[in-house]
């Protein structure tokens, strides 16, 4: 509309001015030649496909670019630094928009943190760091019952669904992981044919309203699923249990957007308000979750099976653990989202306050696995806030085995961080339902955008592990990864939170883990109990505020030997699962339950991580990608350190 009035505008303006020029006084020719010197400039704006904004807004968008020049001036006296704009800073989507233009997004000068200041957290390099892998390492999702495991990207596009994204946005992130060999995953507004378009890896999700799976009454159909989940392109099936940004909300889809083709996605009907419940009619107790979990992976012929949450009760999270135990049945993976995480729309009360942030809720969540004896038959996944090769090392040396990114892979499509998504009004046509809009979103050109900047991603994670003197991503421990407590001192997590033992919770933990662990029920979820939490139960500080003796990091714990923690940790790891009574059946498949689709070698590594932690789950592959242009390293119109972000 605002293009047509536009271009429809200028023209006229011109046609006037000109005919003025040719049958008045010469003066017009000044006027009529700067009209259609503007009409032409509307016309090349409206036909390009590089930046989104002009092709929707010609001419009127060359506002917005001189506004973001003069932003950095602004910003530089009154606002923000690079790396303090929220929710993603400057640097962060500089970061993204360079290497999904191909560049690796080199800077000059040096950091401009504060690599003193408490919360800095730095990789502890070797001094004898390995080369870059040629491969890109894979993670296997696929527990002892799995028949069809999966070996997943270290990096993956995170659950967003058609109705929050538009067609192009979805389209684009399926072409793009489709290039790369990653997975996308689908939200929970359902499977759609634009999730099938271009044959990605699919990870199907639905949520409480099993939208794409429901009945008429809005109940779980088994029998849709086993017919959607049996598709090839569906990889594995999550099932959301809550979304870091709205943790205990149901979605709400407003009936103007449930478009014809989205009311078929969800199999609800068109222009009525869709709500997903609070909560899933498919279980209501953790024991229920496990046996839904089992009969998923039955009516899938034995796919990857998992559930996402974001951490809330870890006594609820520990009966879940205990169900899986007595039913002998685990999910082949968990994505714990952070609260930190993204969304269509959610009440700003439960973006801010509800939920647990993404490094606690994935400590827990790693540490209630190990302490069950269950961590070996169980991948971690992760998302919040996850943009950069060190990110995801980050995460992996936290507890996790692979990341999801939902709002670096807008960035990557065109998202200009406008925030408006709830709106129906995104600018650059990634979260909204008008043809107007998305149609400014090239499909093709920024399927190549998601692409480059997962493969430099990825990339630079890998080379970030080679550093650290490891060569696969099982090799990383704890004490690799220091955080600055105060202005003189550092601590490794290895000394920095409490770490479990493989099977510790069966002989009894002093503290708040063993009494949440004797709380916990299989058969309930015990709501309005959430216990008496402590989350770092040993603590880094004592009250003074001094690092107790035997928690003291200095350089000489760097560089983990045979004598460290790690090795020590190894040990105990062993003895421990030895006495756990939950007797876990080993990890992964049974060689004759690996389907012939994956018939990768087996690479178990040379961990120096204590058993049962993870990346020691036998079946963690490198897979040998297409050779990739060599990037250039320096994105020209990256000048984010003194001018805006090259915006998409
Ligand atoms: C526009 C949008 C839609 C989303 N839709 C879903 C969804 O349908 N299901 C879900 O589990 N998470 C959803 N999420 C959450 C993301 O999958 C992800 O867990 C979260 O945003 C954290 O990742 P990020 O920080 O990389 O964005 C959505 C996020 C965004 C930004
Ligand atoms: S540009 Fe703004 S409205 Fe569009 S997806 Fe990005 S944050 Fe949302």
């Amino acid at each position: 509309m605002v293009r047509l009035l536009i271009l429809s505008g200028l023209t006229v303006a011109t046609i006037a001015t000109l005919l003025a020029a040719v049958l008045g006084p010469w003066g017009w020719w000044i006027p009529a030649v700067g009209f259609l010197l503007l009409l032409l400039v509307a016309v090349r704006d409206a036909t390009q496909r590089r930046h989104s904004v002009l092709r929707n807004f010609p001419l009127l968008g060359h506002m917005r670019f001189f506004l973001e020049k003069i932003r950095p001036e602004i910003q530089q006296y009154f606002i923000e630094r690079n790396y303090d704009g929220k929710p993603f800073d400057r640097d962060q989507r500089s970061l993204v928009y360079s290497r999904a233009k191909g560049f690796k997004g080199d800077k000059a000068f040096g950091t401009e943190l504060d690599v003193n200041e408490p919360g800095y957290e730095y990789f502890v390099q070797s001094v004898a760091p390995k080369s870059a892998p040629q491969d890109e390492h894979r993670v296997r999702l696929g527990g002892p019952d799995c028949r069809q495991p999966y070996d997943a990207s270290l990096l993956n596009i995170s659950a967003m669904s058609f109705g929050s994204l538009s067609k192009n946005a979805v389209l684009a992130m399926n072409k793009g992981a489709a290039m790369g060999g990653f997975a996308q995953e689908t939200g929970e507004g359902g499977l759609t044919e634009y999730h099938l378009a271009h044959g990605a890896d699919i990870f199907w999700e639905f949520g409480s309203g099993y939208f794409g799976t429901r009945d008429e009454n809005g109940h779980f159909d088994p029998e849709t699923f086993r017919e959607k989940s049996n598709l090839p392109q569906v990889k594995a099936v999550n099932i959301k249990l809550s979304q870091g940004a709205k943790p205990g909300l149901g979605g709400v889809l407003p009936g103007s957007k449930v478009t014809a083709e989205i009311a078929a996605a969800r199999g609800v009907p068109e222009g009525q308000t869709c709500i997903s419940p609070a909560s899933h009619s498919a279980f209501t107790t953790p024991r229920e979750l496990i046996r839904f979990v089992a009969q998923l992976r039955e009516l899938s012929n034995g796919k990857p099976i998992g559930f996402k949450l974001c951490v809330g009760s870890r006594v609820e999270f520990l009966a879940i653990c205990k169900a899986m135990i007595e039913e002998d049945v685990t999910p082949d993976f968990i994505i714990v989202d952070g609260a930190e995480g993204g969304t269509g729309a959610a009440p700003l009360e439960y973006q801010d306050h509800v939920g647990t942030p993404l490094v606690e809720g994935l400590i827990l969540v790693h540490n209630a696995l190990v302490g069950a004896g269950l961590r070996e038959r169980i991948k971690l996944g992760c998302a919040g806030k996850i943009t950069s090769g060190h990110d995801i090392v980050r995460h992996i040396i936290q507890g996790a085995d692979f990341c999801m990114s939902a709002r670096a892979m807008m960035m990557a499509v065109g998202c200009i961080q406008a925030q408006a998504c709830h709106t129906n009004k995104c600018p650059v046509g990634v979260t909204t339902q008008d043809p107007k809009l998305y149609r400014a979103l090239d499909v093709a050109d920024k399927g190549e955008r998601v692409e480059r900047y997962h493969r430099l991603t990825v990339e630079e994670a890998g080379q970030i592990i080679s550093t650290m003197g490891c060569e696969h991503p099982e090799e990383l421990t704890r004490e690799m990864l220091r955080r600055k407590v105060t202005a003189t001192q550092s601590i490794s997590y290895e000394s920095l939170y409490q770490w479990l033992r493989p099977g510790e919770l069966f002989e009894g933990v002093e503290g708040g883990w063993g009494e949440d662990w004797d709380y916990a029920d299989p058969d309930r979820f015990t709501a309005g109990h959430p216990g008496k939490y402590v989350f770092n139960d040993r603590g880094p500080l004592t009250p003074g505020g001094v690092i107790p003796a035997a928690d003291r990091e200095f350089a000489l714990a760097g560089a983990p030997s045979a004598g460290s923690t790690a090795g020590a940790g190894a040990a105990e790891g062993a003895r421990a699962t030895s006495n756990a009574p939950a007797a876990p059946r080993a990890a992964g498949p049974a060689p004759e339950q690996v389907s012939a689709e994956h018939p990768g070698e087996s690479t178990p590594g040379a961990s120096r991580r204590p058993e049962g932690e993870p990346g020691t789950t036998p079946g963690a592959q490198h897979t040998v990608r297409d050779p990739a242009p060599e990037p250039g390293n320096v994105d020209p119109a990256d000048d984010s350190r003194t001018r805006n972000p090259g915006l998409a």
